[in-house]
């Protein structure tokens, strides 16, 4: 909303109006007094920001940026205690807030300086959730409960409809600058099918997350300026899988492989069977079972005698593949009688 706000302080001006749009905004008002983020507060996915306005301040609107840019990625508006927990970040991230005080009638002070920190690391086995942000109707003239229009100020829409995509002020403005505008994307396993200008949006944040066996493959979040994500959308996979060769070099013309079986698979493929000496991908043949949680696999169609480069993946319902396995070598049986010729893979 910032930003909306300052484009239509310049307009007026630029415009020559010789009322003051904003009087009780004369003189500017002072920026809040620090931003200050404590080492003490931060968690893996969160941290505690505290801040301080002048006396006569109601309130204050805090902003969420991105590592060391201005982008804002989540707004608090008129918060009135002195500091504020910021949750449901992504591990090992840098962040930075800014806070602009807002006084009465709504005017706003320039923004203070960004409070830095970053958010440290857990164990792999936690997992995180980035939930879509959410953020309260801005405050503006009209006062709480309702949105204030941009071009006309006294033209008041009741908050319920901000953001609720259907145009209620003349200008459309209710339907702009809205926040998490998309987190129908959140539980789908394909990318695509998000568009930001659909949401009239011209400054939003997405955040993605992917739920139960699947791990996002692109960025966490993208914003949508111009009509544009600034980032790819990502697409939900099924994480990889972690293949033990098992019997290794014991059985002719084949490799037995096993791992714990994921959620959410409808099949296991070979990603890539490459003949180590020659570096050629060999076409085979891959059947398993799976007991009790454990997949019990075993490729075939393989020469004798040889070391294979093996990666596996899992399919999703819809067909796509999860990231694949990492590689691991495995040996075939050396055919009878040529055990000397075996060079065994150091
Ligand atoms: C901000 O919130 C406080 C407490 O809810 C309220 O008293 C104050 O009027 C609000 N500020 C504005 C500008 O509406
Ligand atoms: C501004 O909005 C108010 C309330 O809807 C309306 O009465 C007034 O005519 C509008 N002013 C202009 C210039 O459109
Ligand atoms: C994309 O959205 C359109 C319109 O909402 C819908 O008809 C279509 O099925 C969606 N496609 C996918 C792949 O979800």
């Amino acid at each position: 909303m910032s930003l909306a706000i300052s484009i239509a302080v310049v307009s007026f001006l630029s415009l020559g109006l010789a009322e003051d749009p904003m009087p009780m905004c004369d003189p500017p008002m002072p920026p809040p007094m620090y931003t200050q983020v404590r080492w003490g507060d931060v968690k893996p996915t969160g941290f505690r920001a505290r801040f301080q306005c002048p006396e006569e301040a109601s309130g204050c609107n805090v902003f969420l940026c991105s590592g060391y840019s201005k982008d804002i990625m989540r707004s608090y508006m008129n918060v009135t205690e002195e500091s504020l927990m910021v949750d449901g970040l992504e591990l090992r991230t840098v962040y930075n807030v800014r806070v602009e005080c807002v006084y009465n009638g709504g005017c706003r002070s320039q923004m203070g300086l960004p409070g830095r920190t970053r958010t440290f690391g857990t164990p792999r086995t936690t997992t995180t959730t980035t939930p879509a942000p959410t953020a309260p109707t801005p405050v503006g003239k009209c006062g709480k409960g309702y949105f204030t229009c941009e071009t006309n100020e006294t033209e008041c829409v009741d908050e319920s409809f901000w953001c609720d995509k259907s145009k209620d002020c003349a200008d459309g403005t209710d339907e702009r600058n809205c926040p998490g505008a998309c987190t129908e994307i959140t539980s789908f396993h394909k990318a695509g099918n998000f568009s930001c200008s659909r949401w009239n949006s011209r400054k939003s944040a997405c955040f993605f997350q992917c739920n139960g066996e699947f791990v996002r493959d692109g960025p966490w979040y993208t914003m949508c300026v111009h009509d544009k994500w600034t980032r790819r959308v990502p697409t939900c996979r099924l994480r990889r899988v972690s293949v033990v060769i098992s019997n290794d070099g014991l059985i002719p013309n084949s490799i037995q492989v096993t791992f714990n079986a994921l959620n959410d698979v409808e099949d296991y493929v070979v990603n890539s069977v490459i003949d180590v000496d020659t570096k050629i991908p060999m076409v085979t043949t891959f059947n398993y079972e799976i007991n009790d949680g454990v997949v019990e696999g075993i490729i075939g169609d393989l020469a004798a005698g040889k070391t294979y480069e093996v990666s596996l993946a899992a399919v999703d319902a819809d067909g796509v593949e999860g990231f694949p396995s990492r590689s691991r070598y495995g040996r075939t049986a050396p055919m009878r009688g040529t055990d000397k010729d075996f060079d065994v893979e150091s």
